[in-house]
C-alpha cells in the first residue's frame, strides 16, 4: 500500500476533530459525572469525576465544529466524520476511565498507552462504521500523533493550571 505524505496528512485531518474534542474537555472543570457518583462492584467509582456530561457536550460540539470548518476545504463528509470521530473518541475516553478505575487507578492517574490511545481506537471504530476506512499505516501515523499531542497538550494544560498533573 504505497502511501504518500499527503495521504497520511489527510488521515490526520479526518481524526483532527476527535483530537480537538478530547483536548477540549479539560476546560470543563466541574460538572455532573456521567456515572452519577455510582460505584461499581469493586467499590470504586464506575468512571470517576473526570468524566462529565458537560465535558461530553463541550468536546463533541467543538469536535463537530472543527469538522464543519474542515468540510469547507475537504468536502461535506468531514462534518459526519467530525461528529462521529468526536462522539466515539469521547466514548473511548470513558472506556479508558472505566478500565483505569477497575485497575484501581484514581482519576488523573497515569496509564501510559491507554490514556493516549483509548479515544483513537474508538474513533477508528466509529469512522469505520460511517465509511472512513483508514489503512494500517494511516492508523499508526495517527496513533503516534495522538501520543505526541497528548503529551504536549497535557503539559500545556498543566502550565495553564487546568490540570493538576502534567499528564
Ligand atoms: N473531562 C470531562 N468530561 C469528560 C472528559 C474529560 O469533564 N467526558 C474533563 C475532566 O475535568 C478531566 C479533564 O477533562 O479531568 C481531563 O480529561 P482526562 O485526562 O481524560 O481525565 P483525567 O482527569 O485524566 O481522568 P481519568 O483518570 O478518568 O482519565
Ligand atoms: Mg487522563
Amino acid at each position: 500500500m504505497p502511501l504518500s505524505v499527503w495521504d497520511l496528512f489527510l488521515a490526520f485531518l479526518v481524526y483532527f476533530p476527535a483530537f480537538a474534542a478530547n483536548g477540549s474537555a479539560v476546560f470543563v472543570r466541574k460538572g455532573t459525572p456521567v456515572d452519577f457518583n455510582r460505584r461499581a462492584w469493586d467499590g470504586r467509582r464506575v468512571l470517576g469525576d473526570g468524566k462529565t456530561f458537560e465535558g461530553l457536550l463541550v468536546s463533541i460540539t467543538l469536535g463537530t465544529t472543527v469538522g464543519v470548518i474542515l468540510a469547507s476545504f475537504l468536502g461535506p463528509e468531514l462534518i459526519l466524520y467530525g461528529f462521529v470521530g468526536s462522539l466515539f473518541g469521547m466514548l473511548g475516553d470513558m472506556c479508558g476511565a472505566f478500565i483505569k478505575r477497575r485497575m484501581g487507578l484514581e482519576r488523573g492517574a497515569k496509564a501510559p498507552i491507554l490514556d493516549q490511545l483509548d479515544f483513537v481506537v474508538c474513533a477508528t471504530l466509529g469512522l469505520y462504521l460511517v465509511g472512513y476506512h483508514v489503512n494500517l499505516l494511516g492508523f499508526l501515523f495517527v496513533a503516534v500523533m495522538a501520543f505526541v499531542m497528548h503529551v504536549l497538550t497535557n503539559r500545556v494544560a498543566y502550565r495553564l493550571k487546568l490540570k493538576s498533573v502534567p499528564w
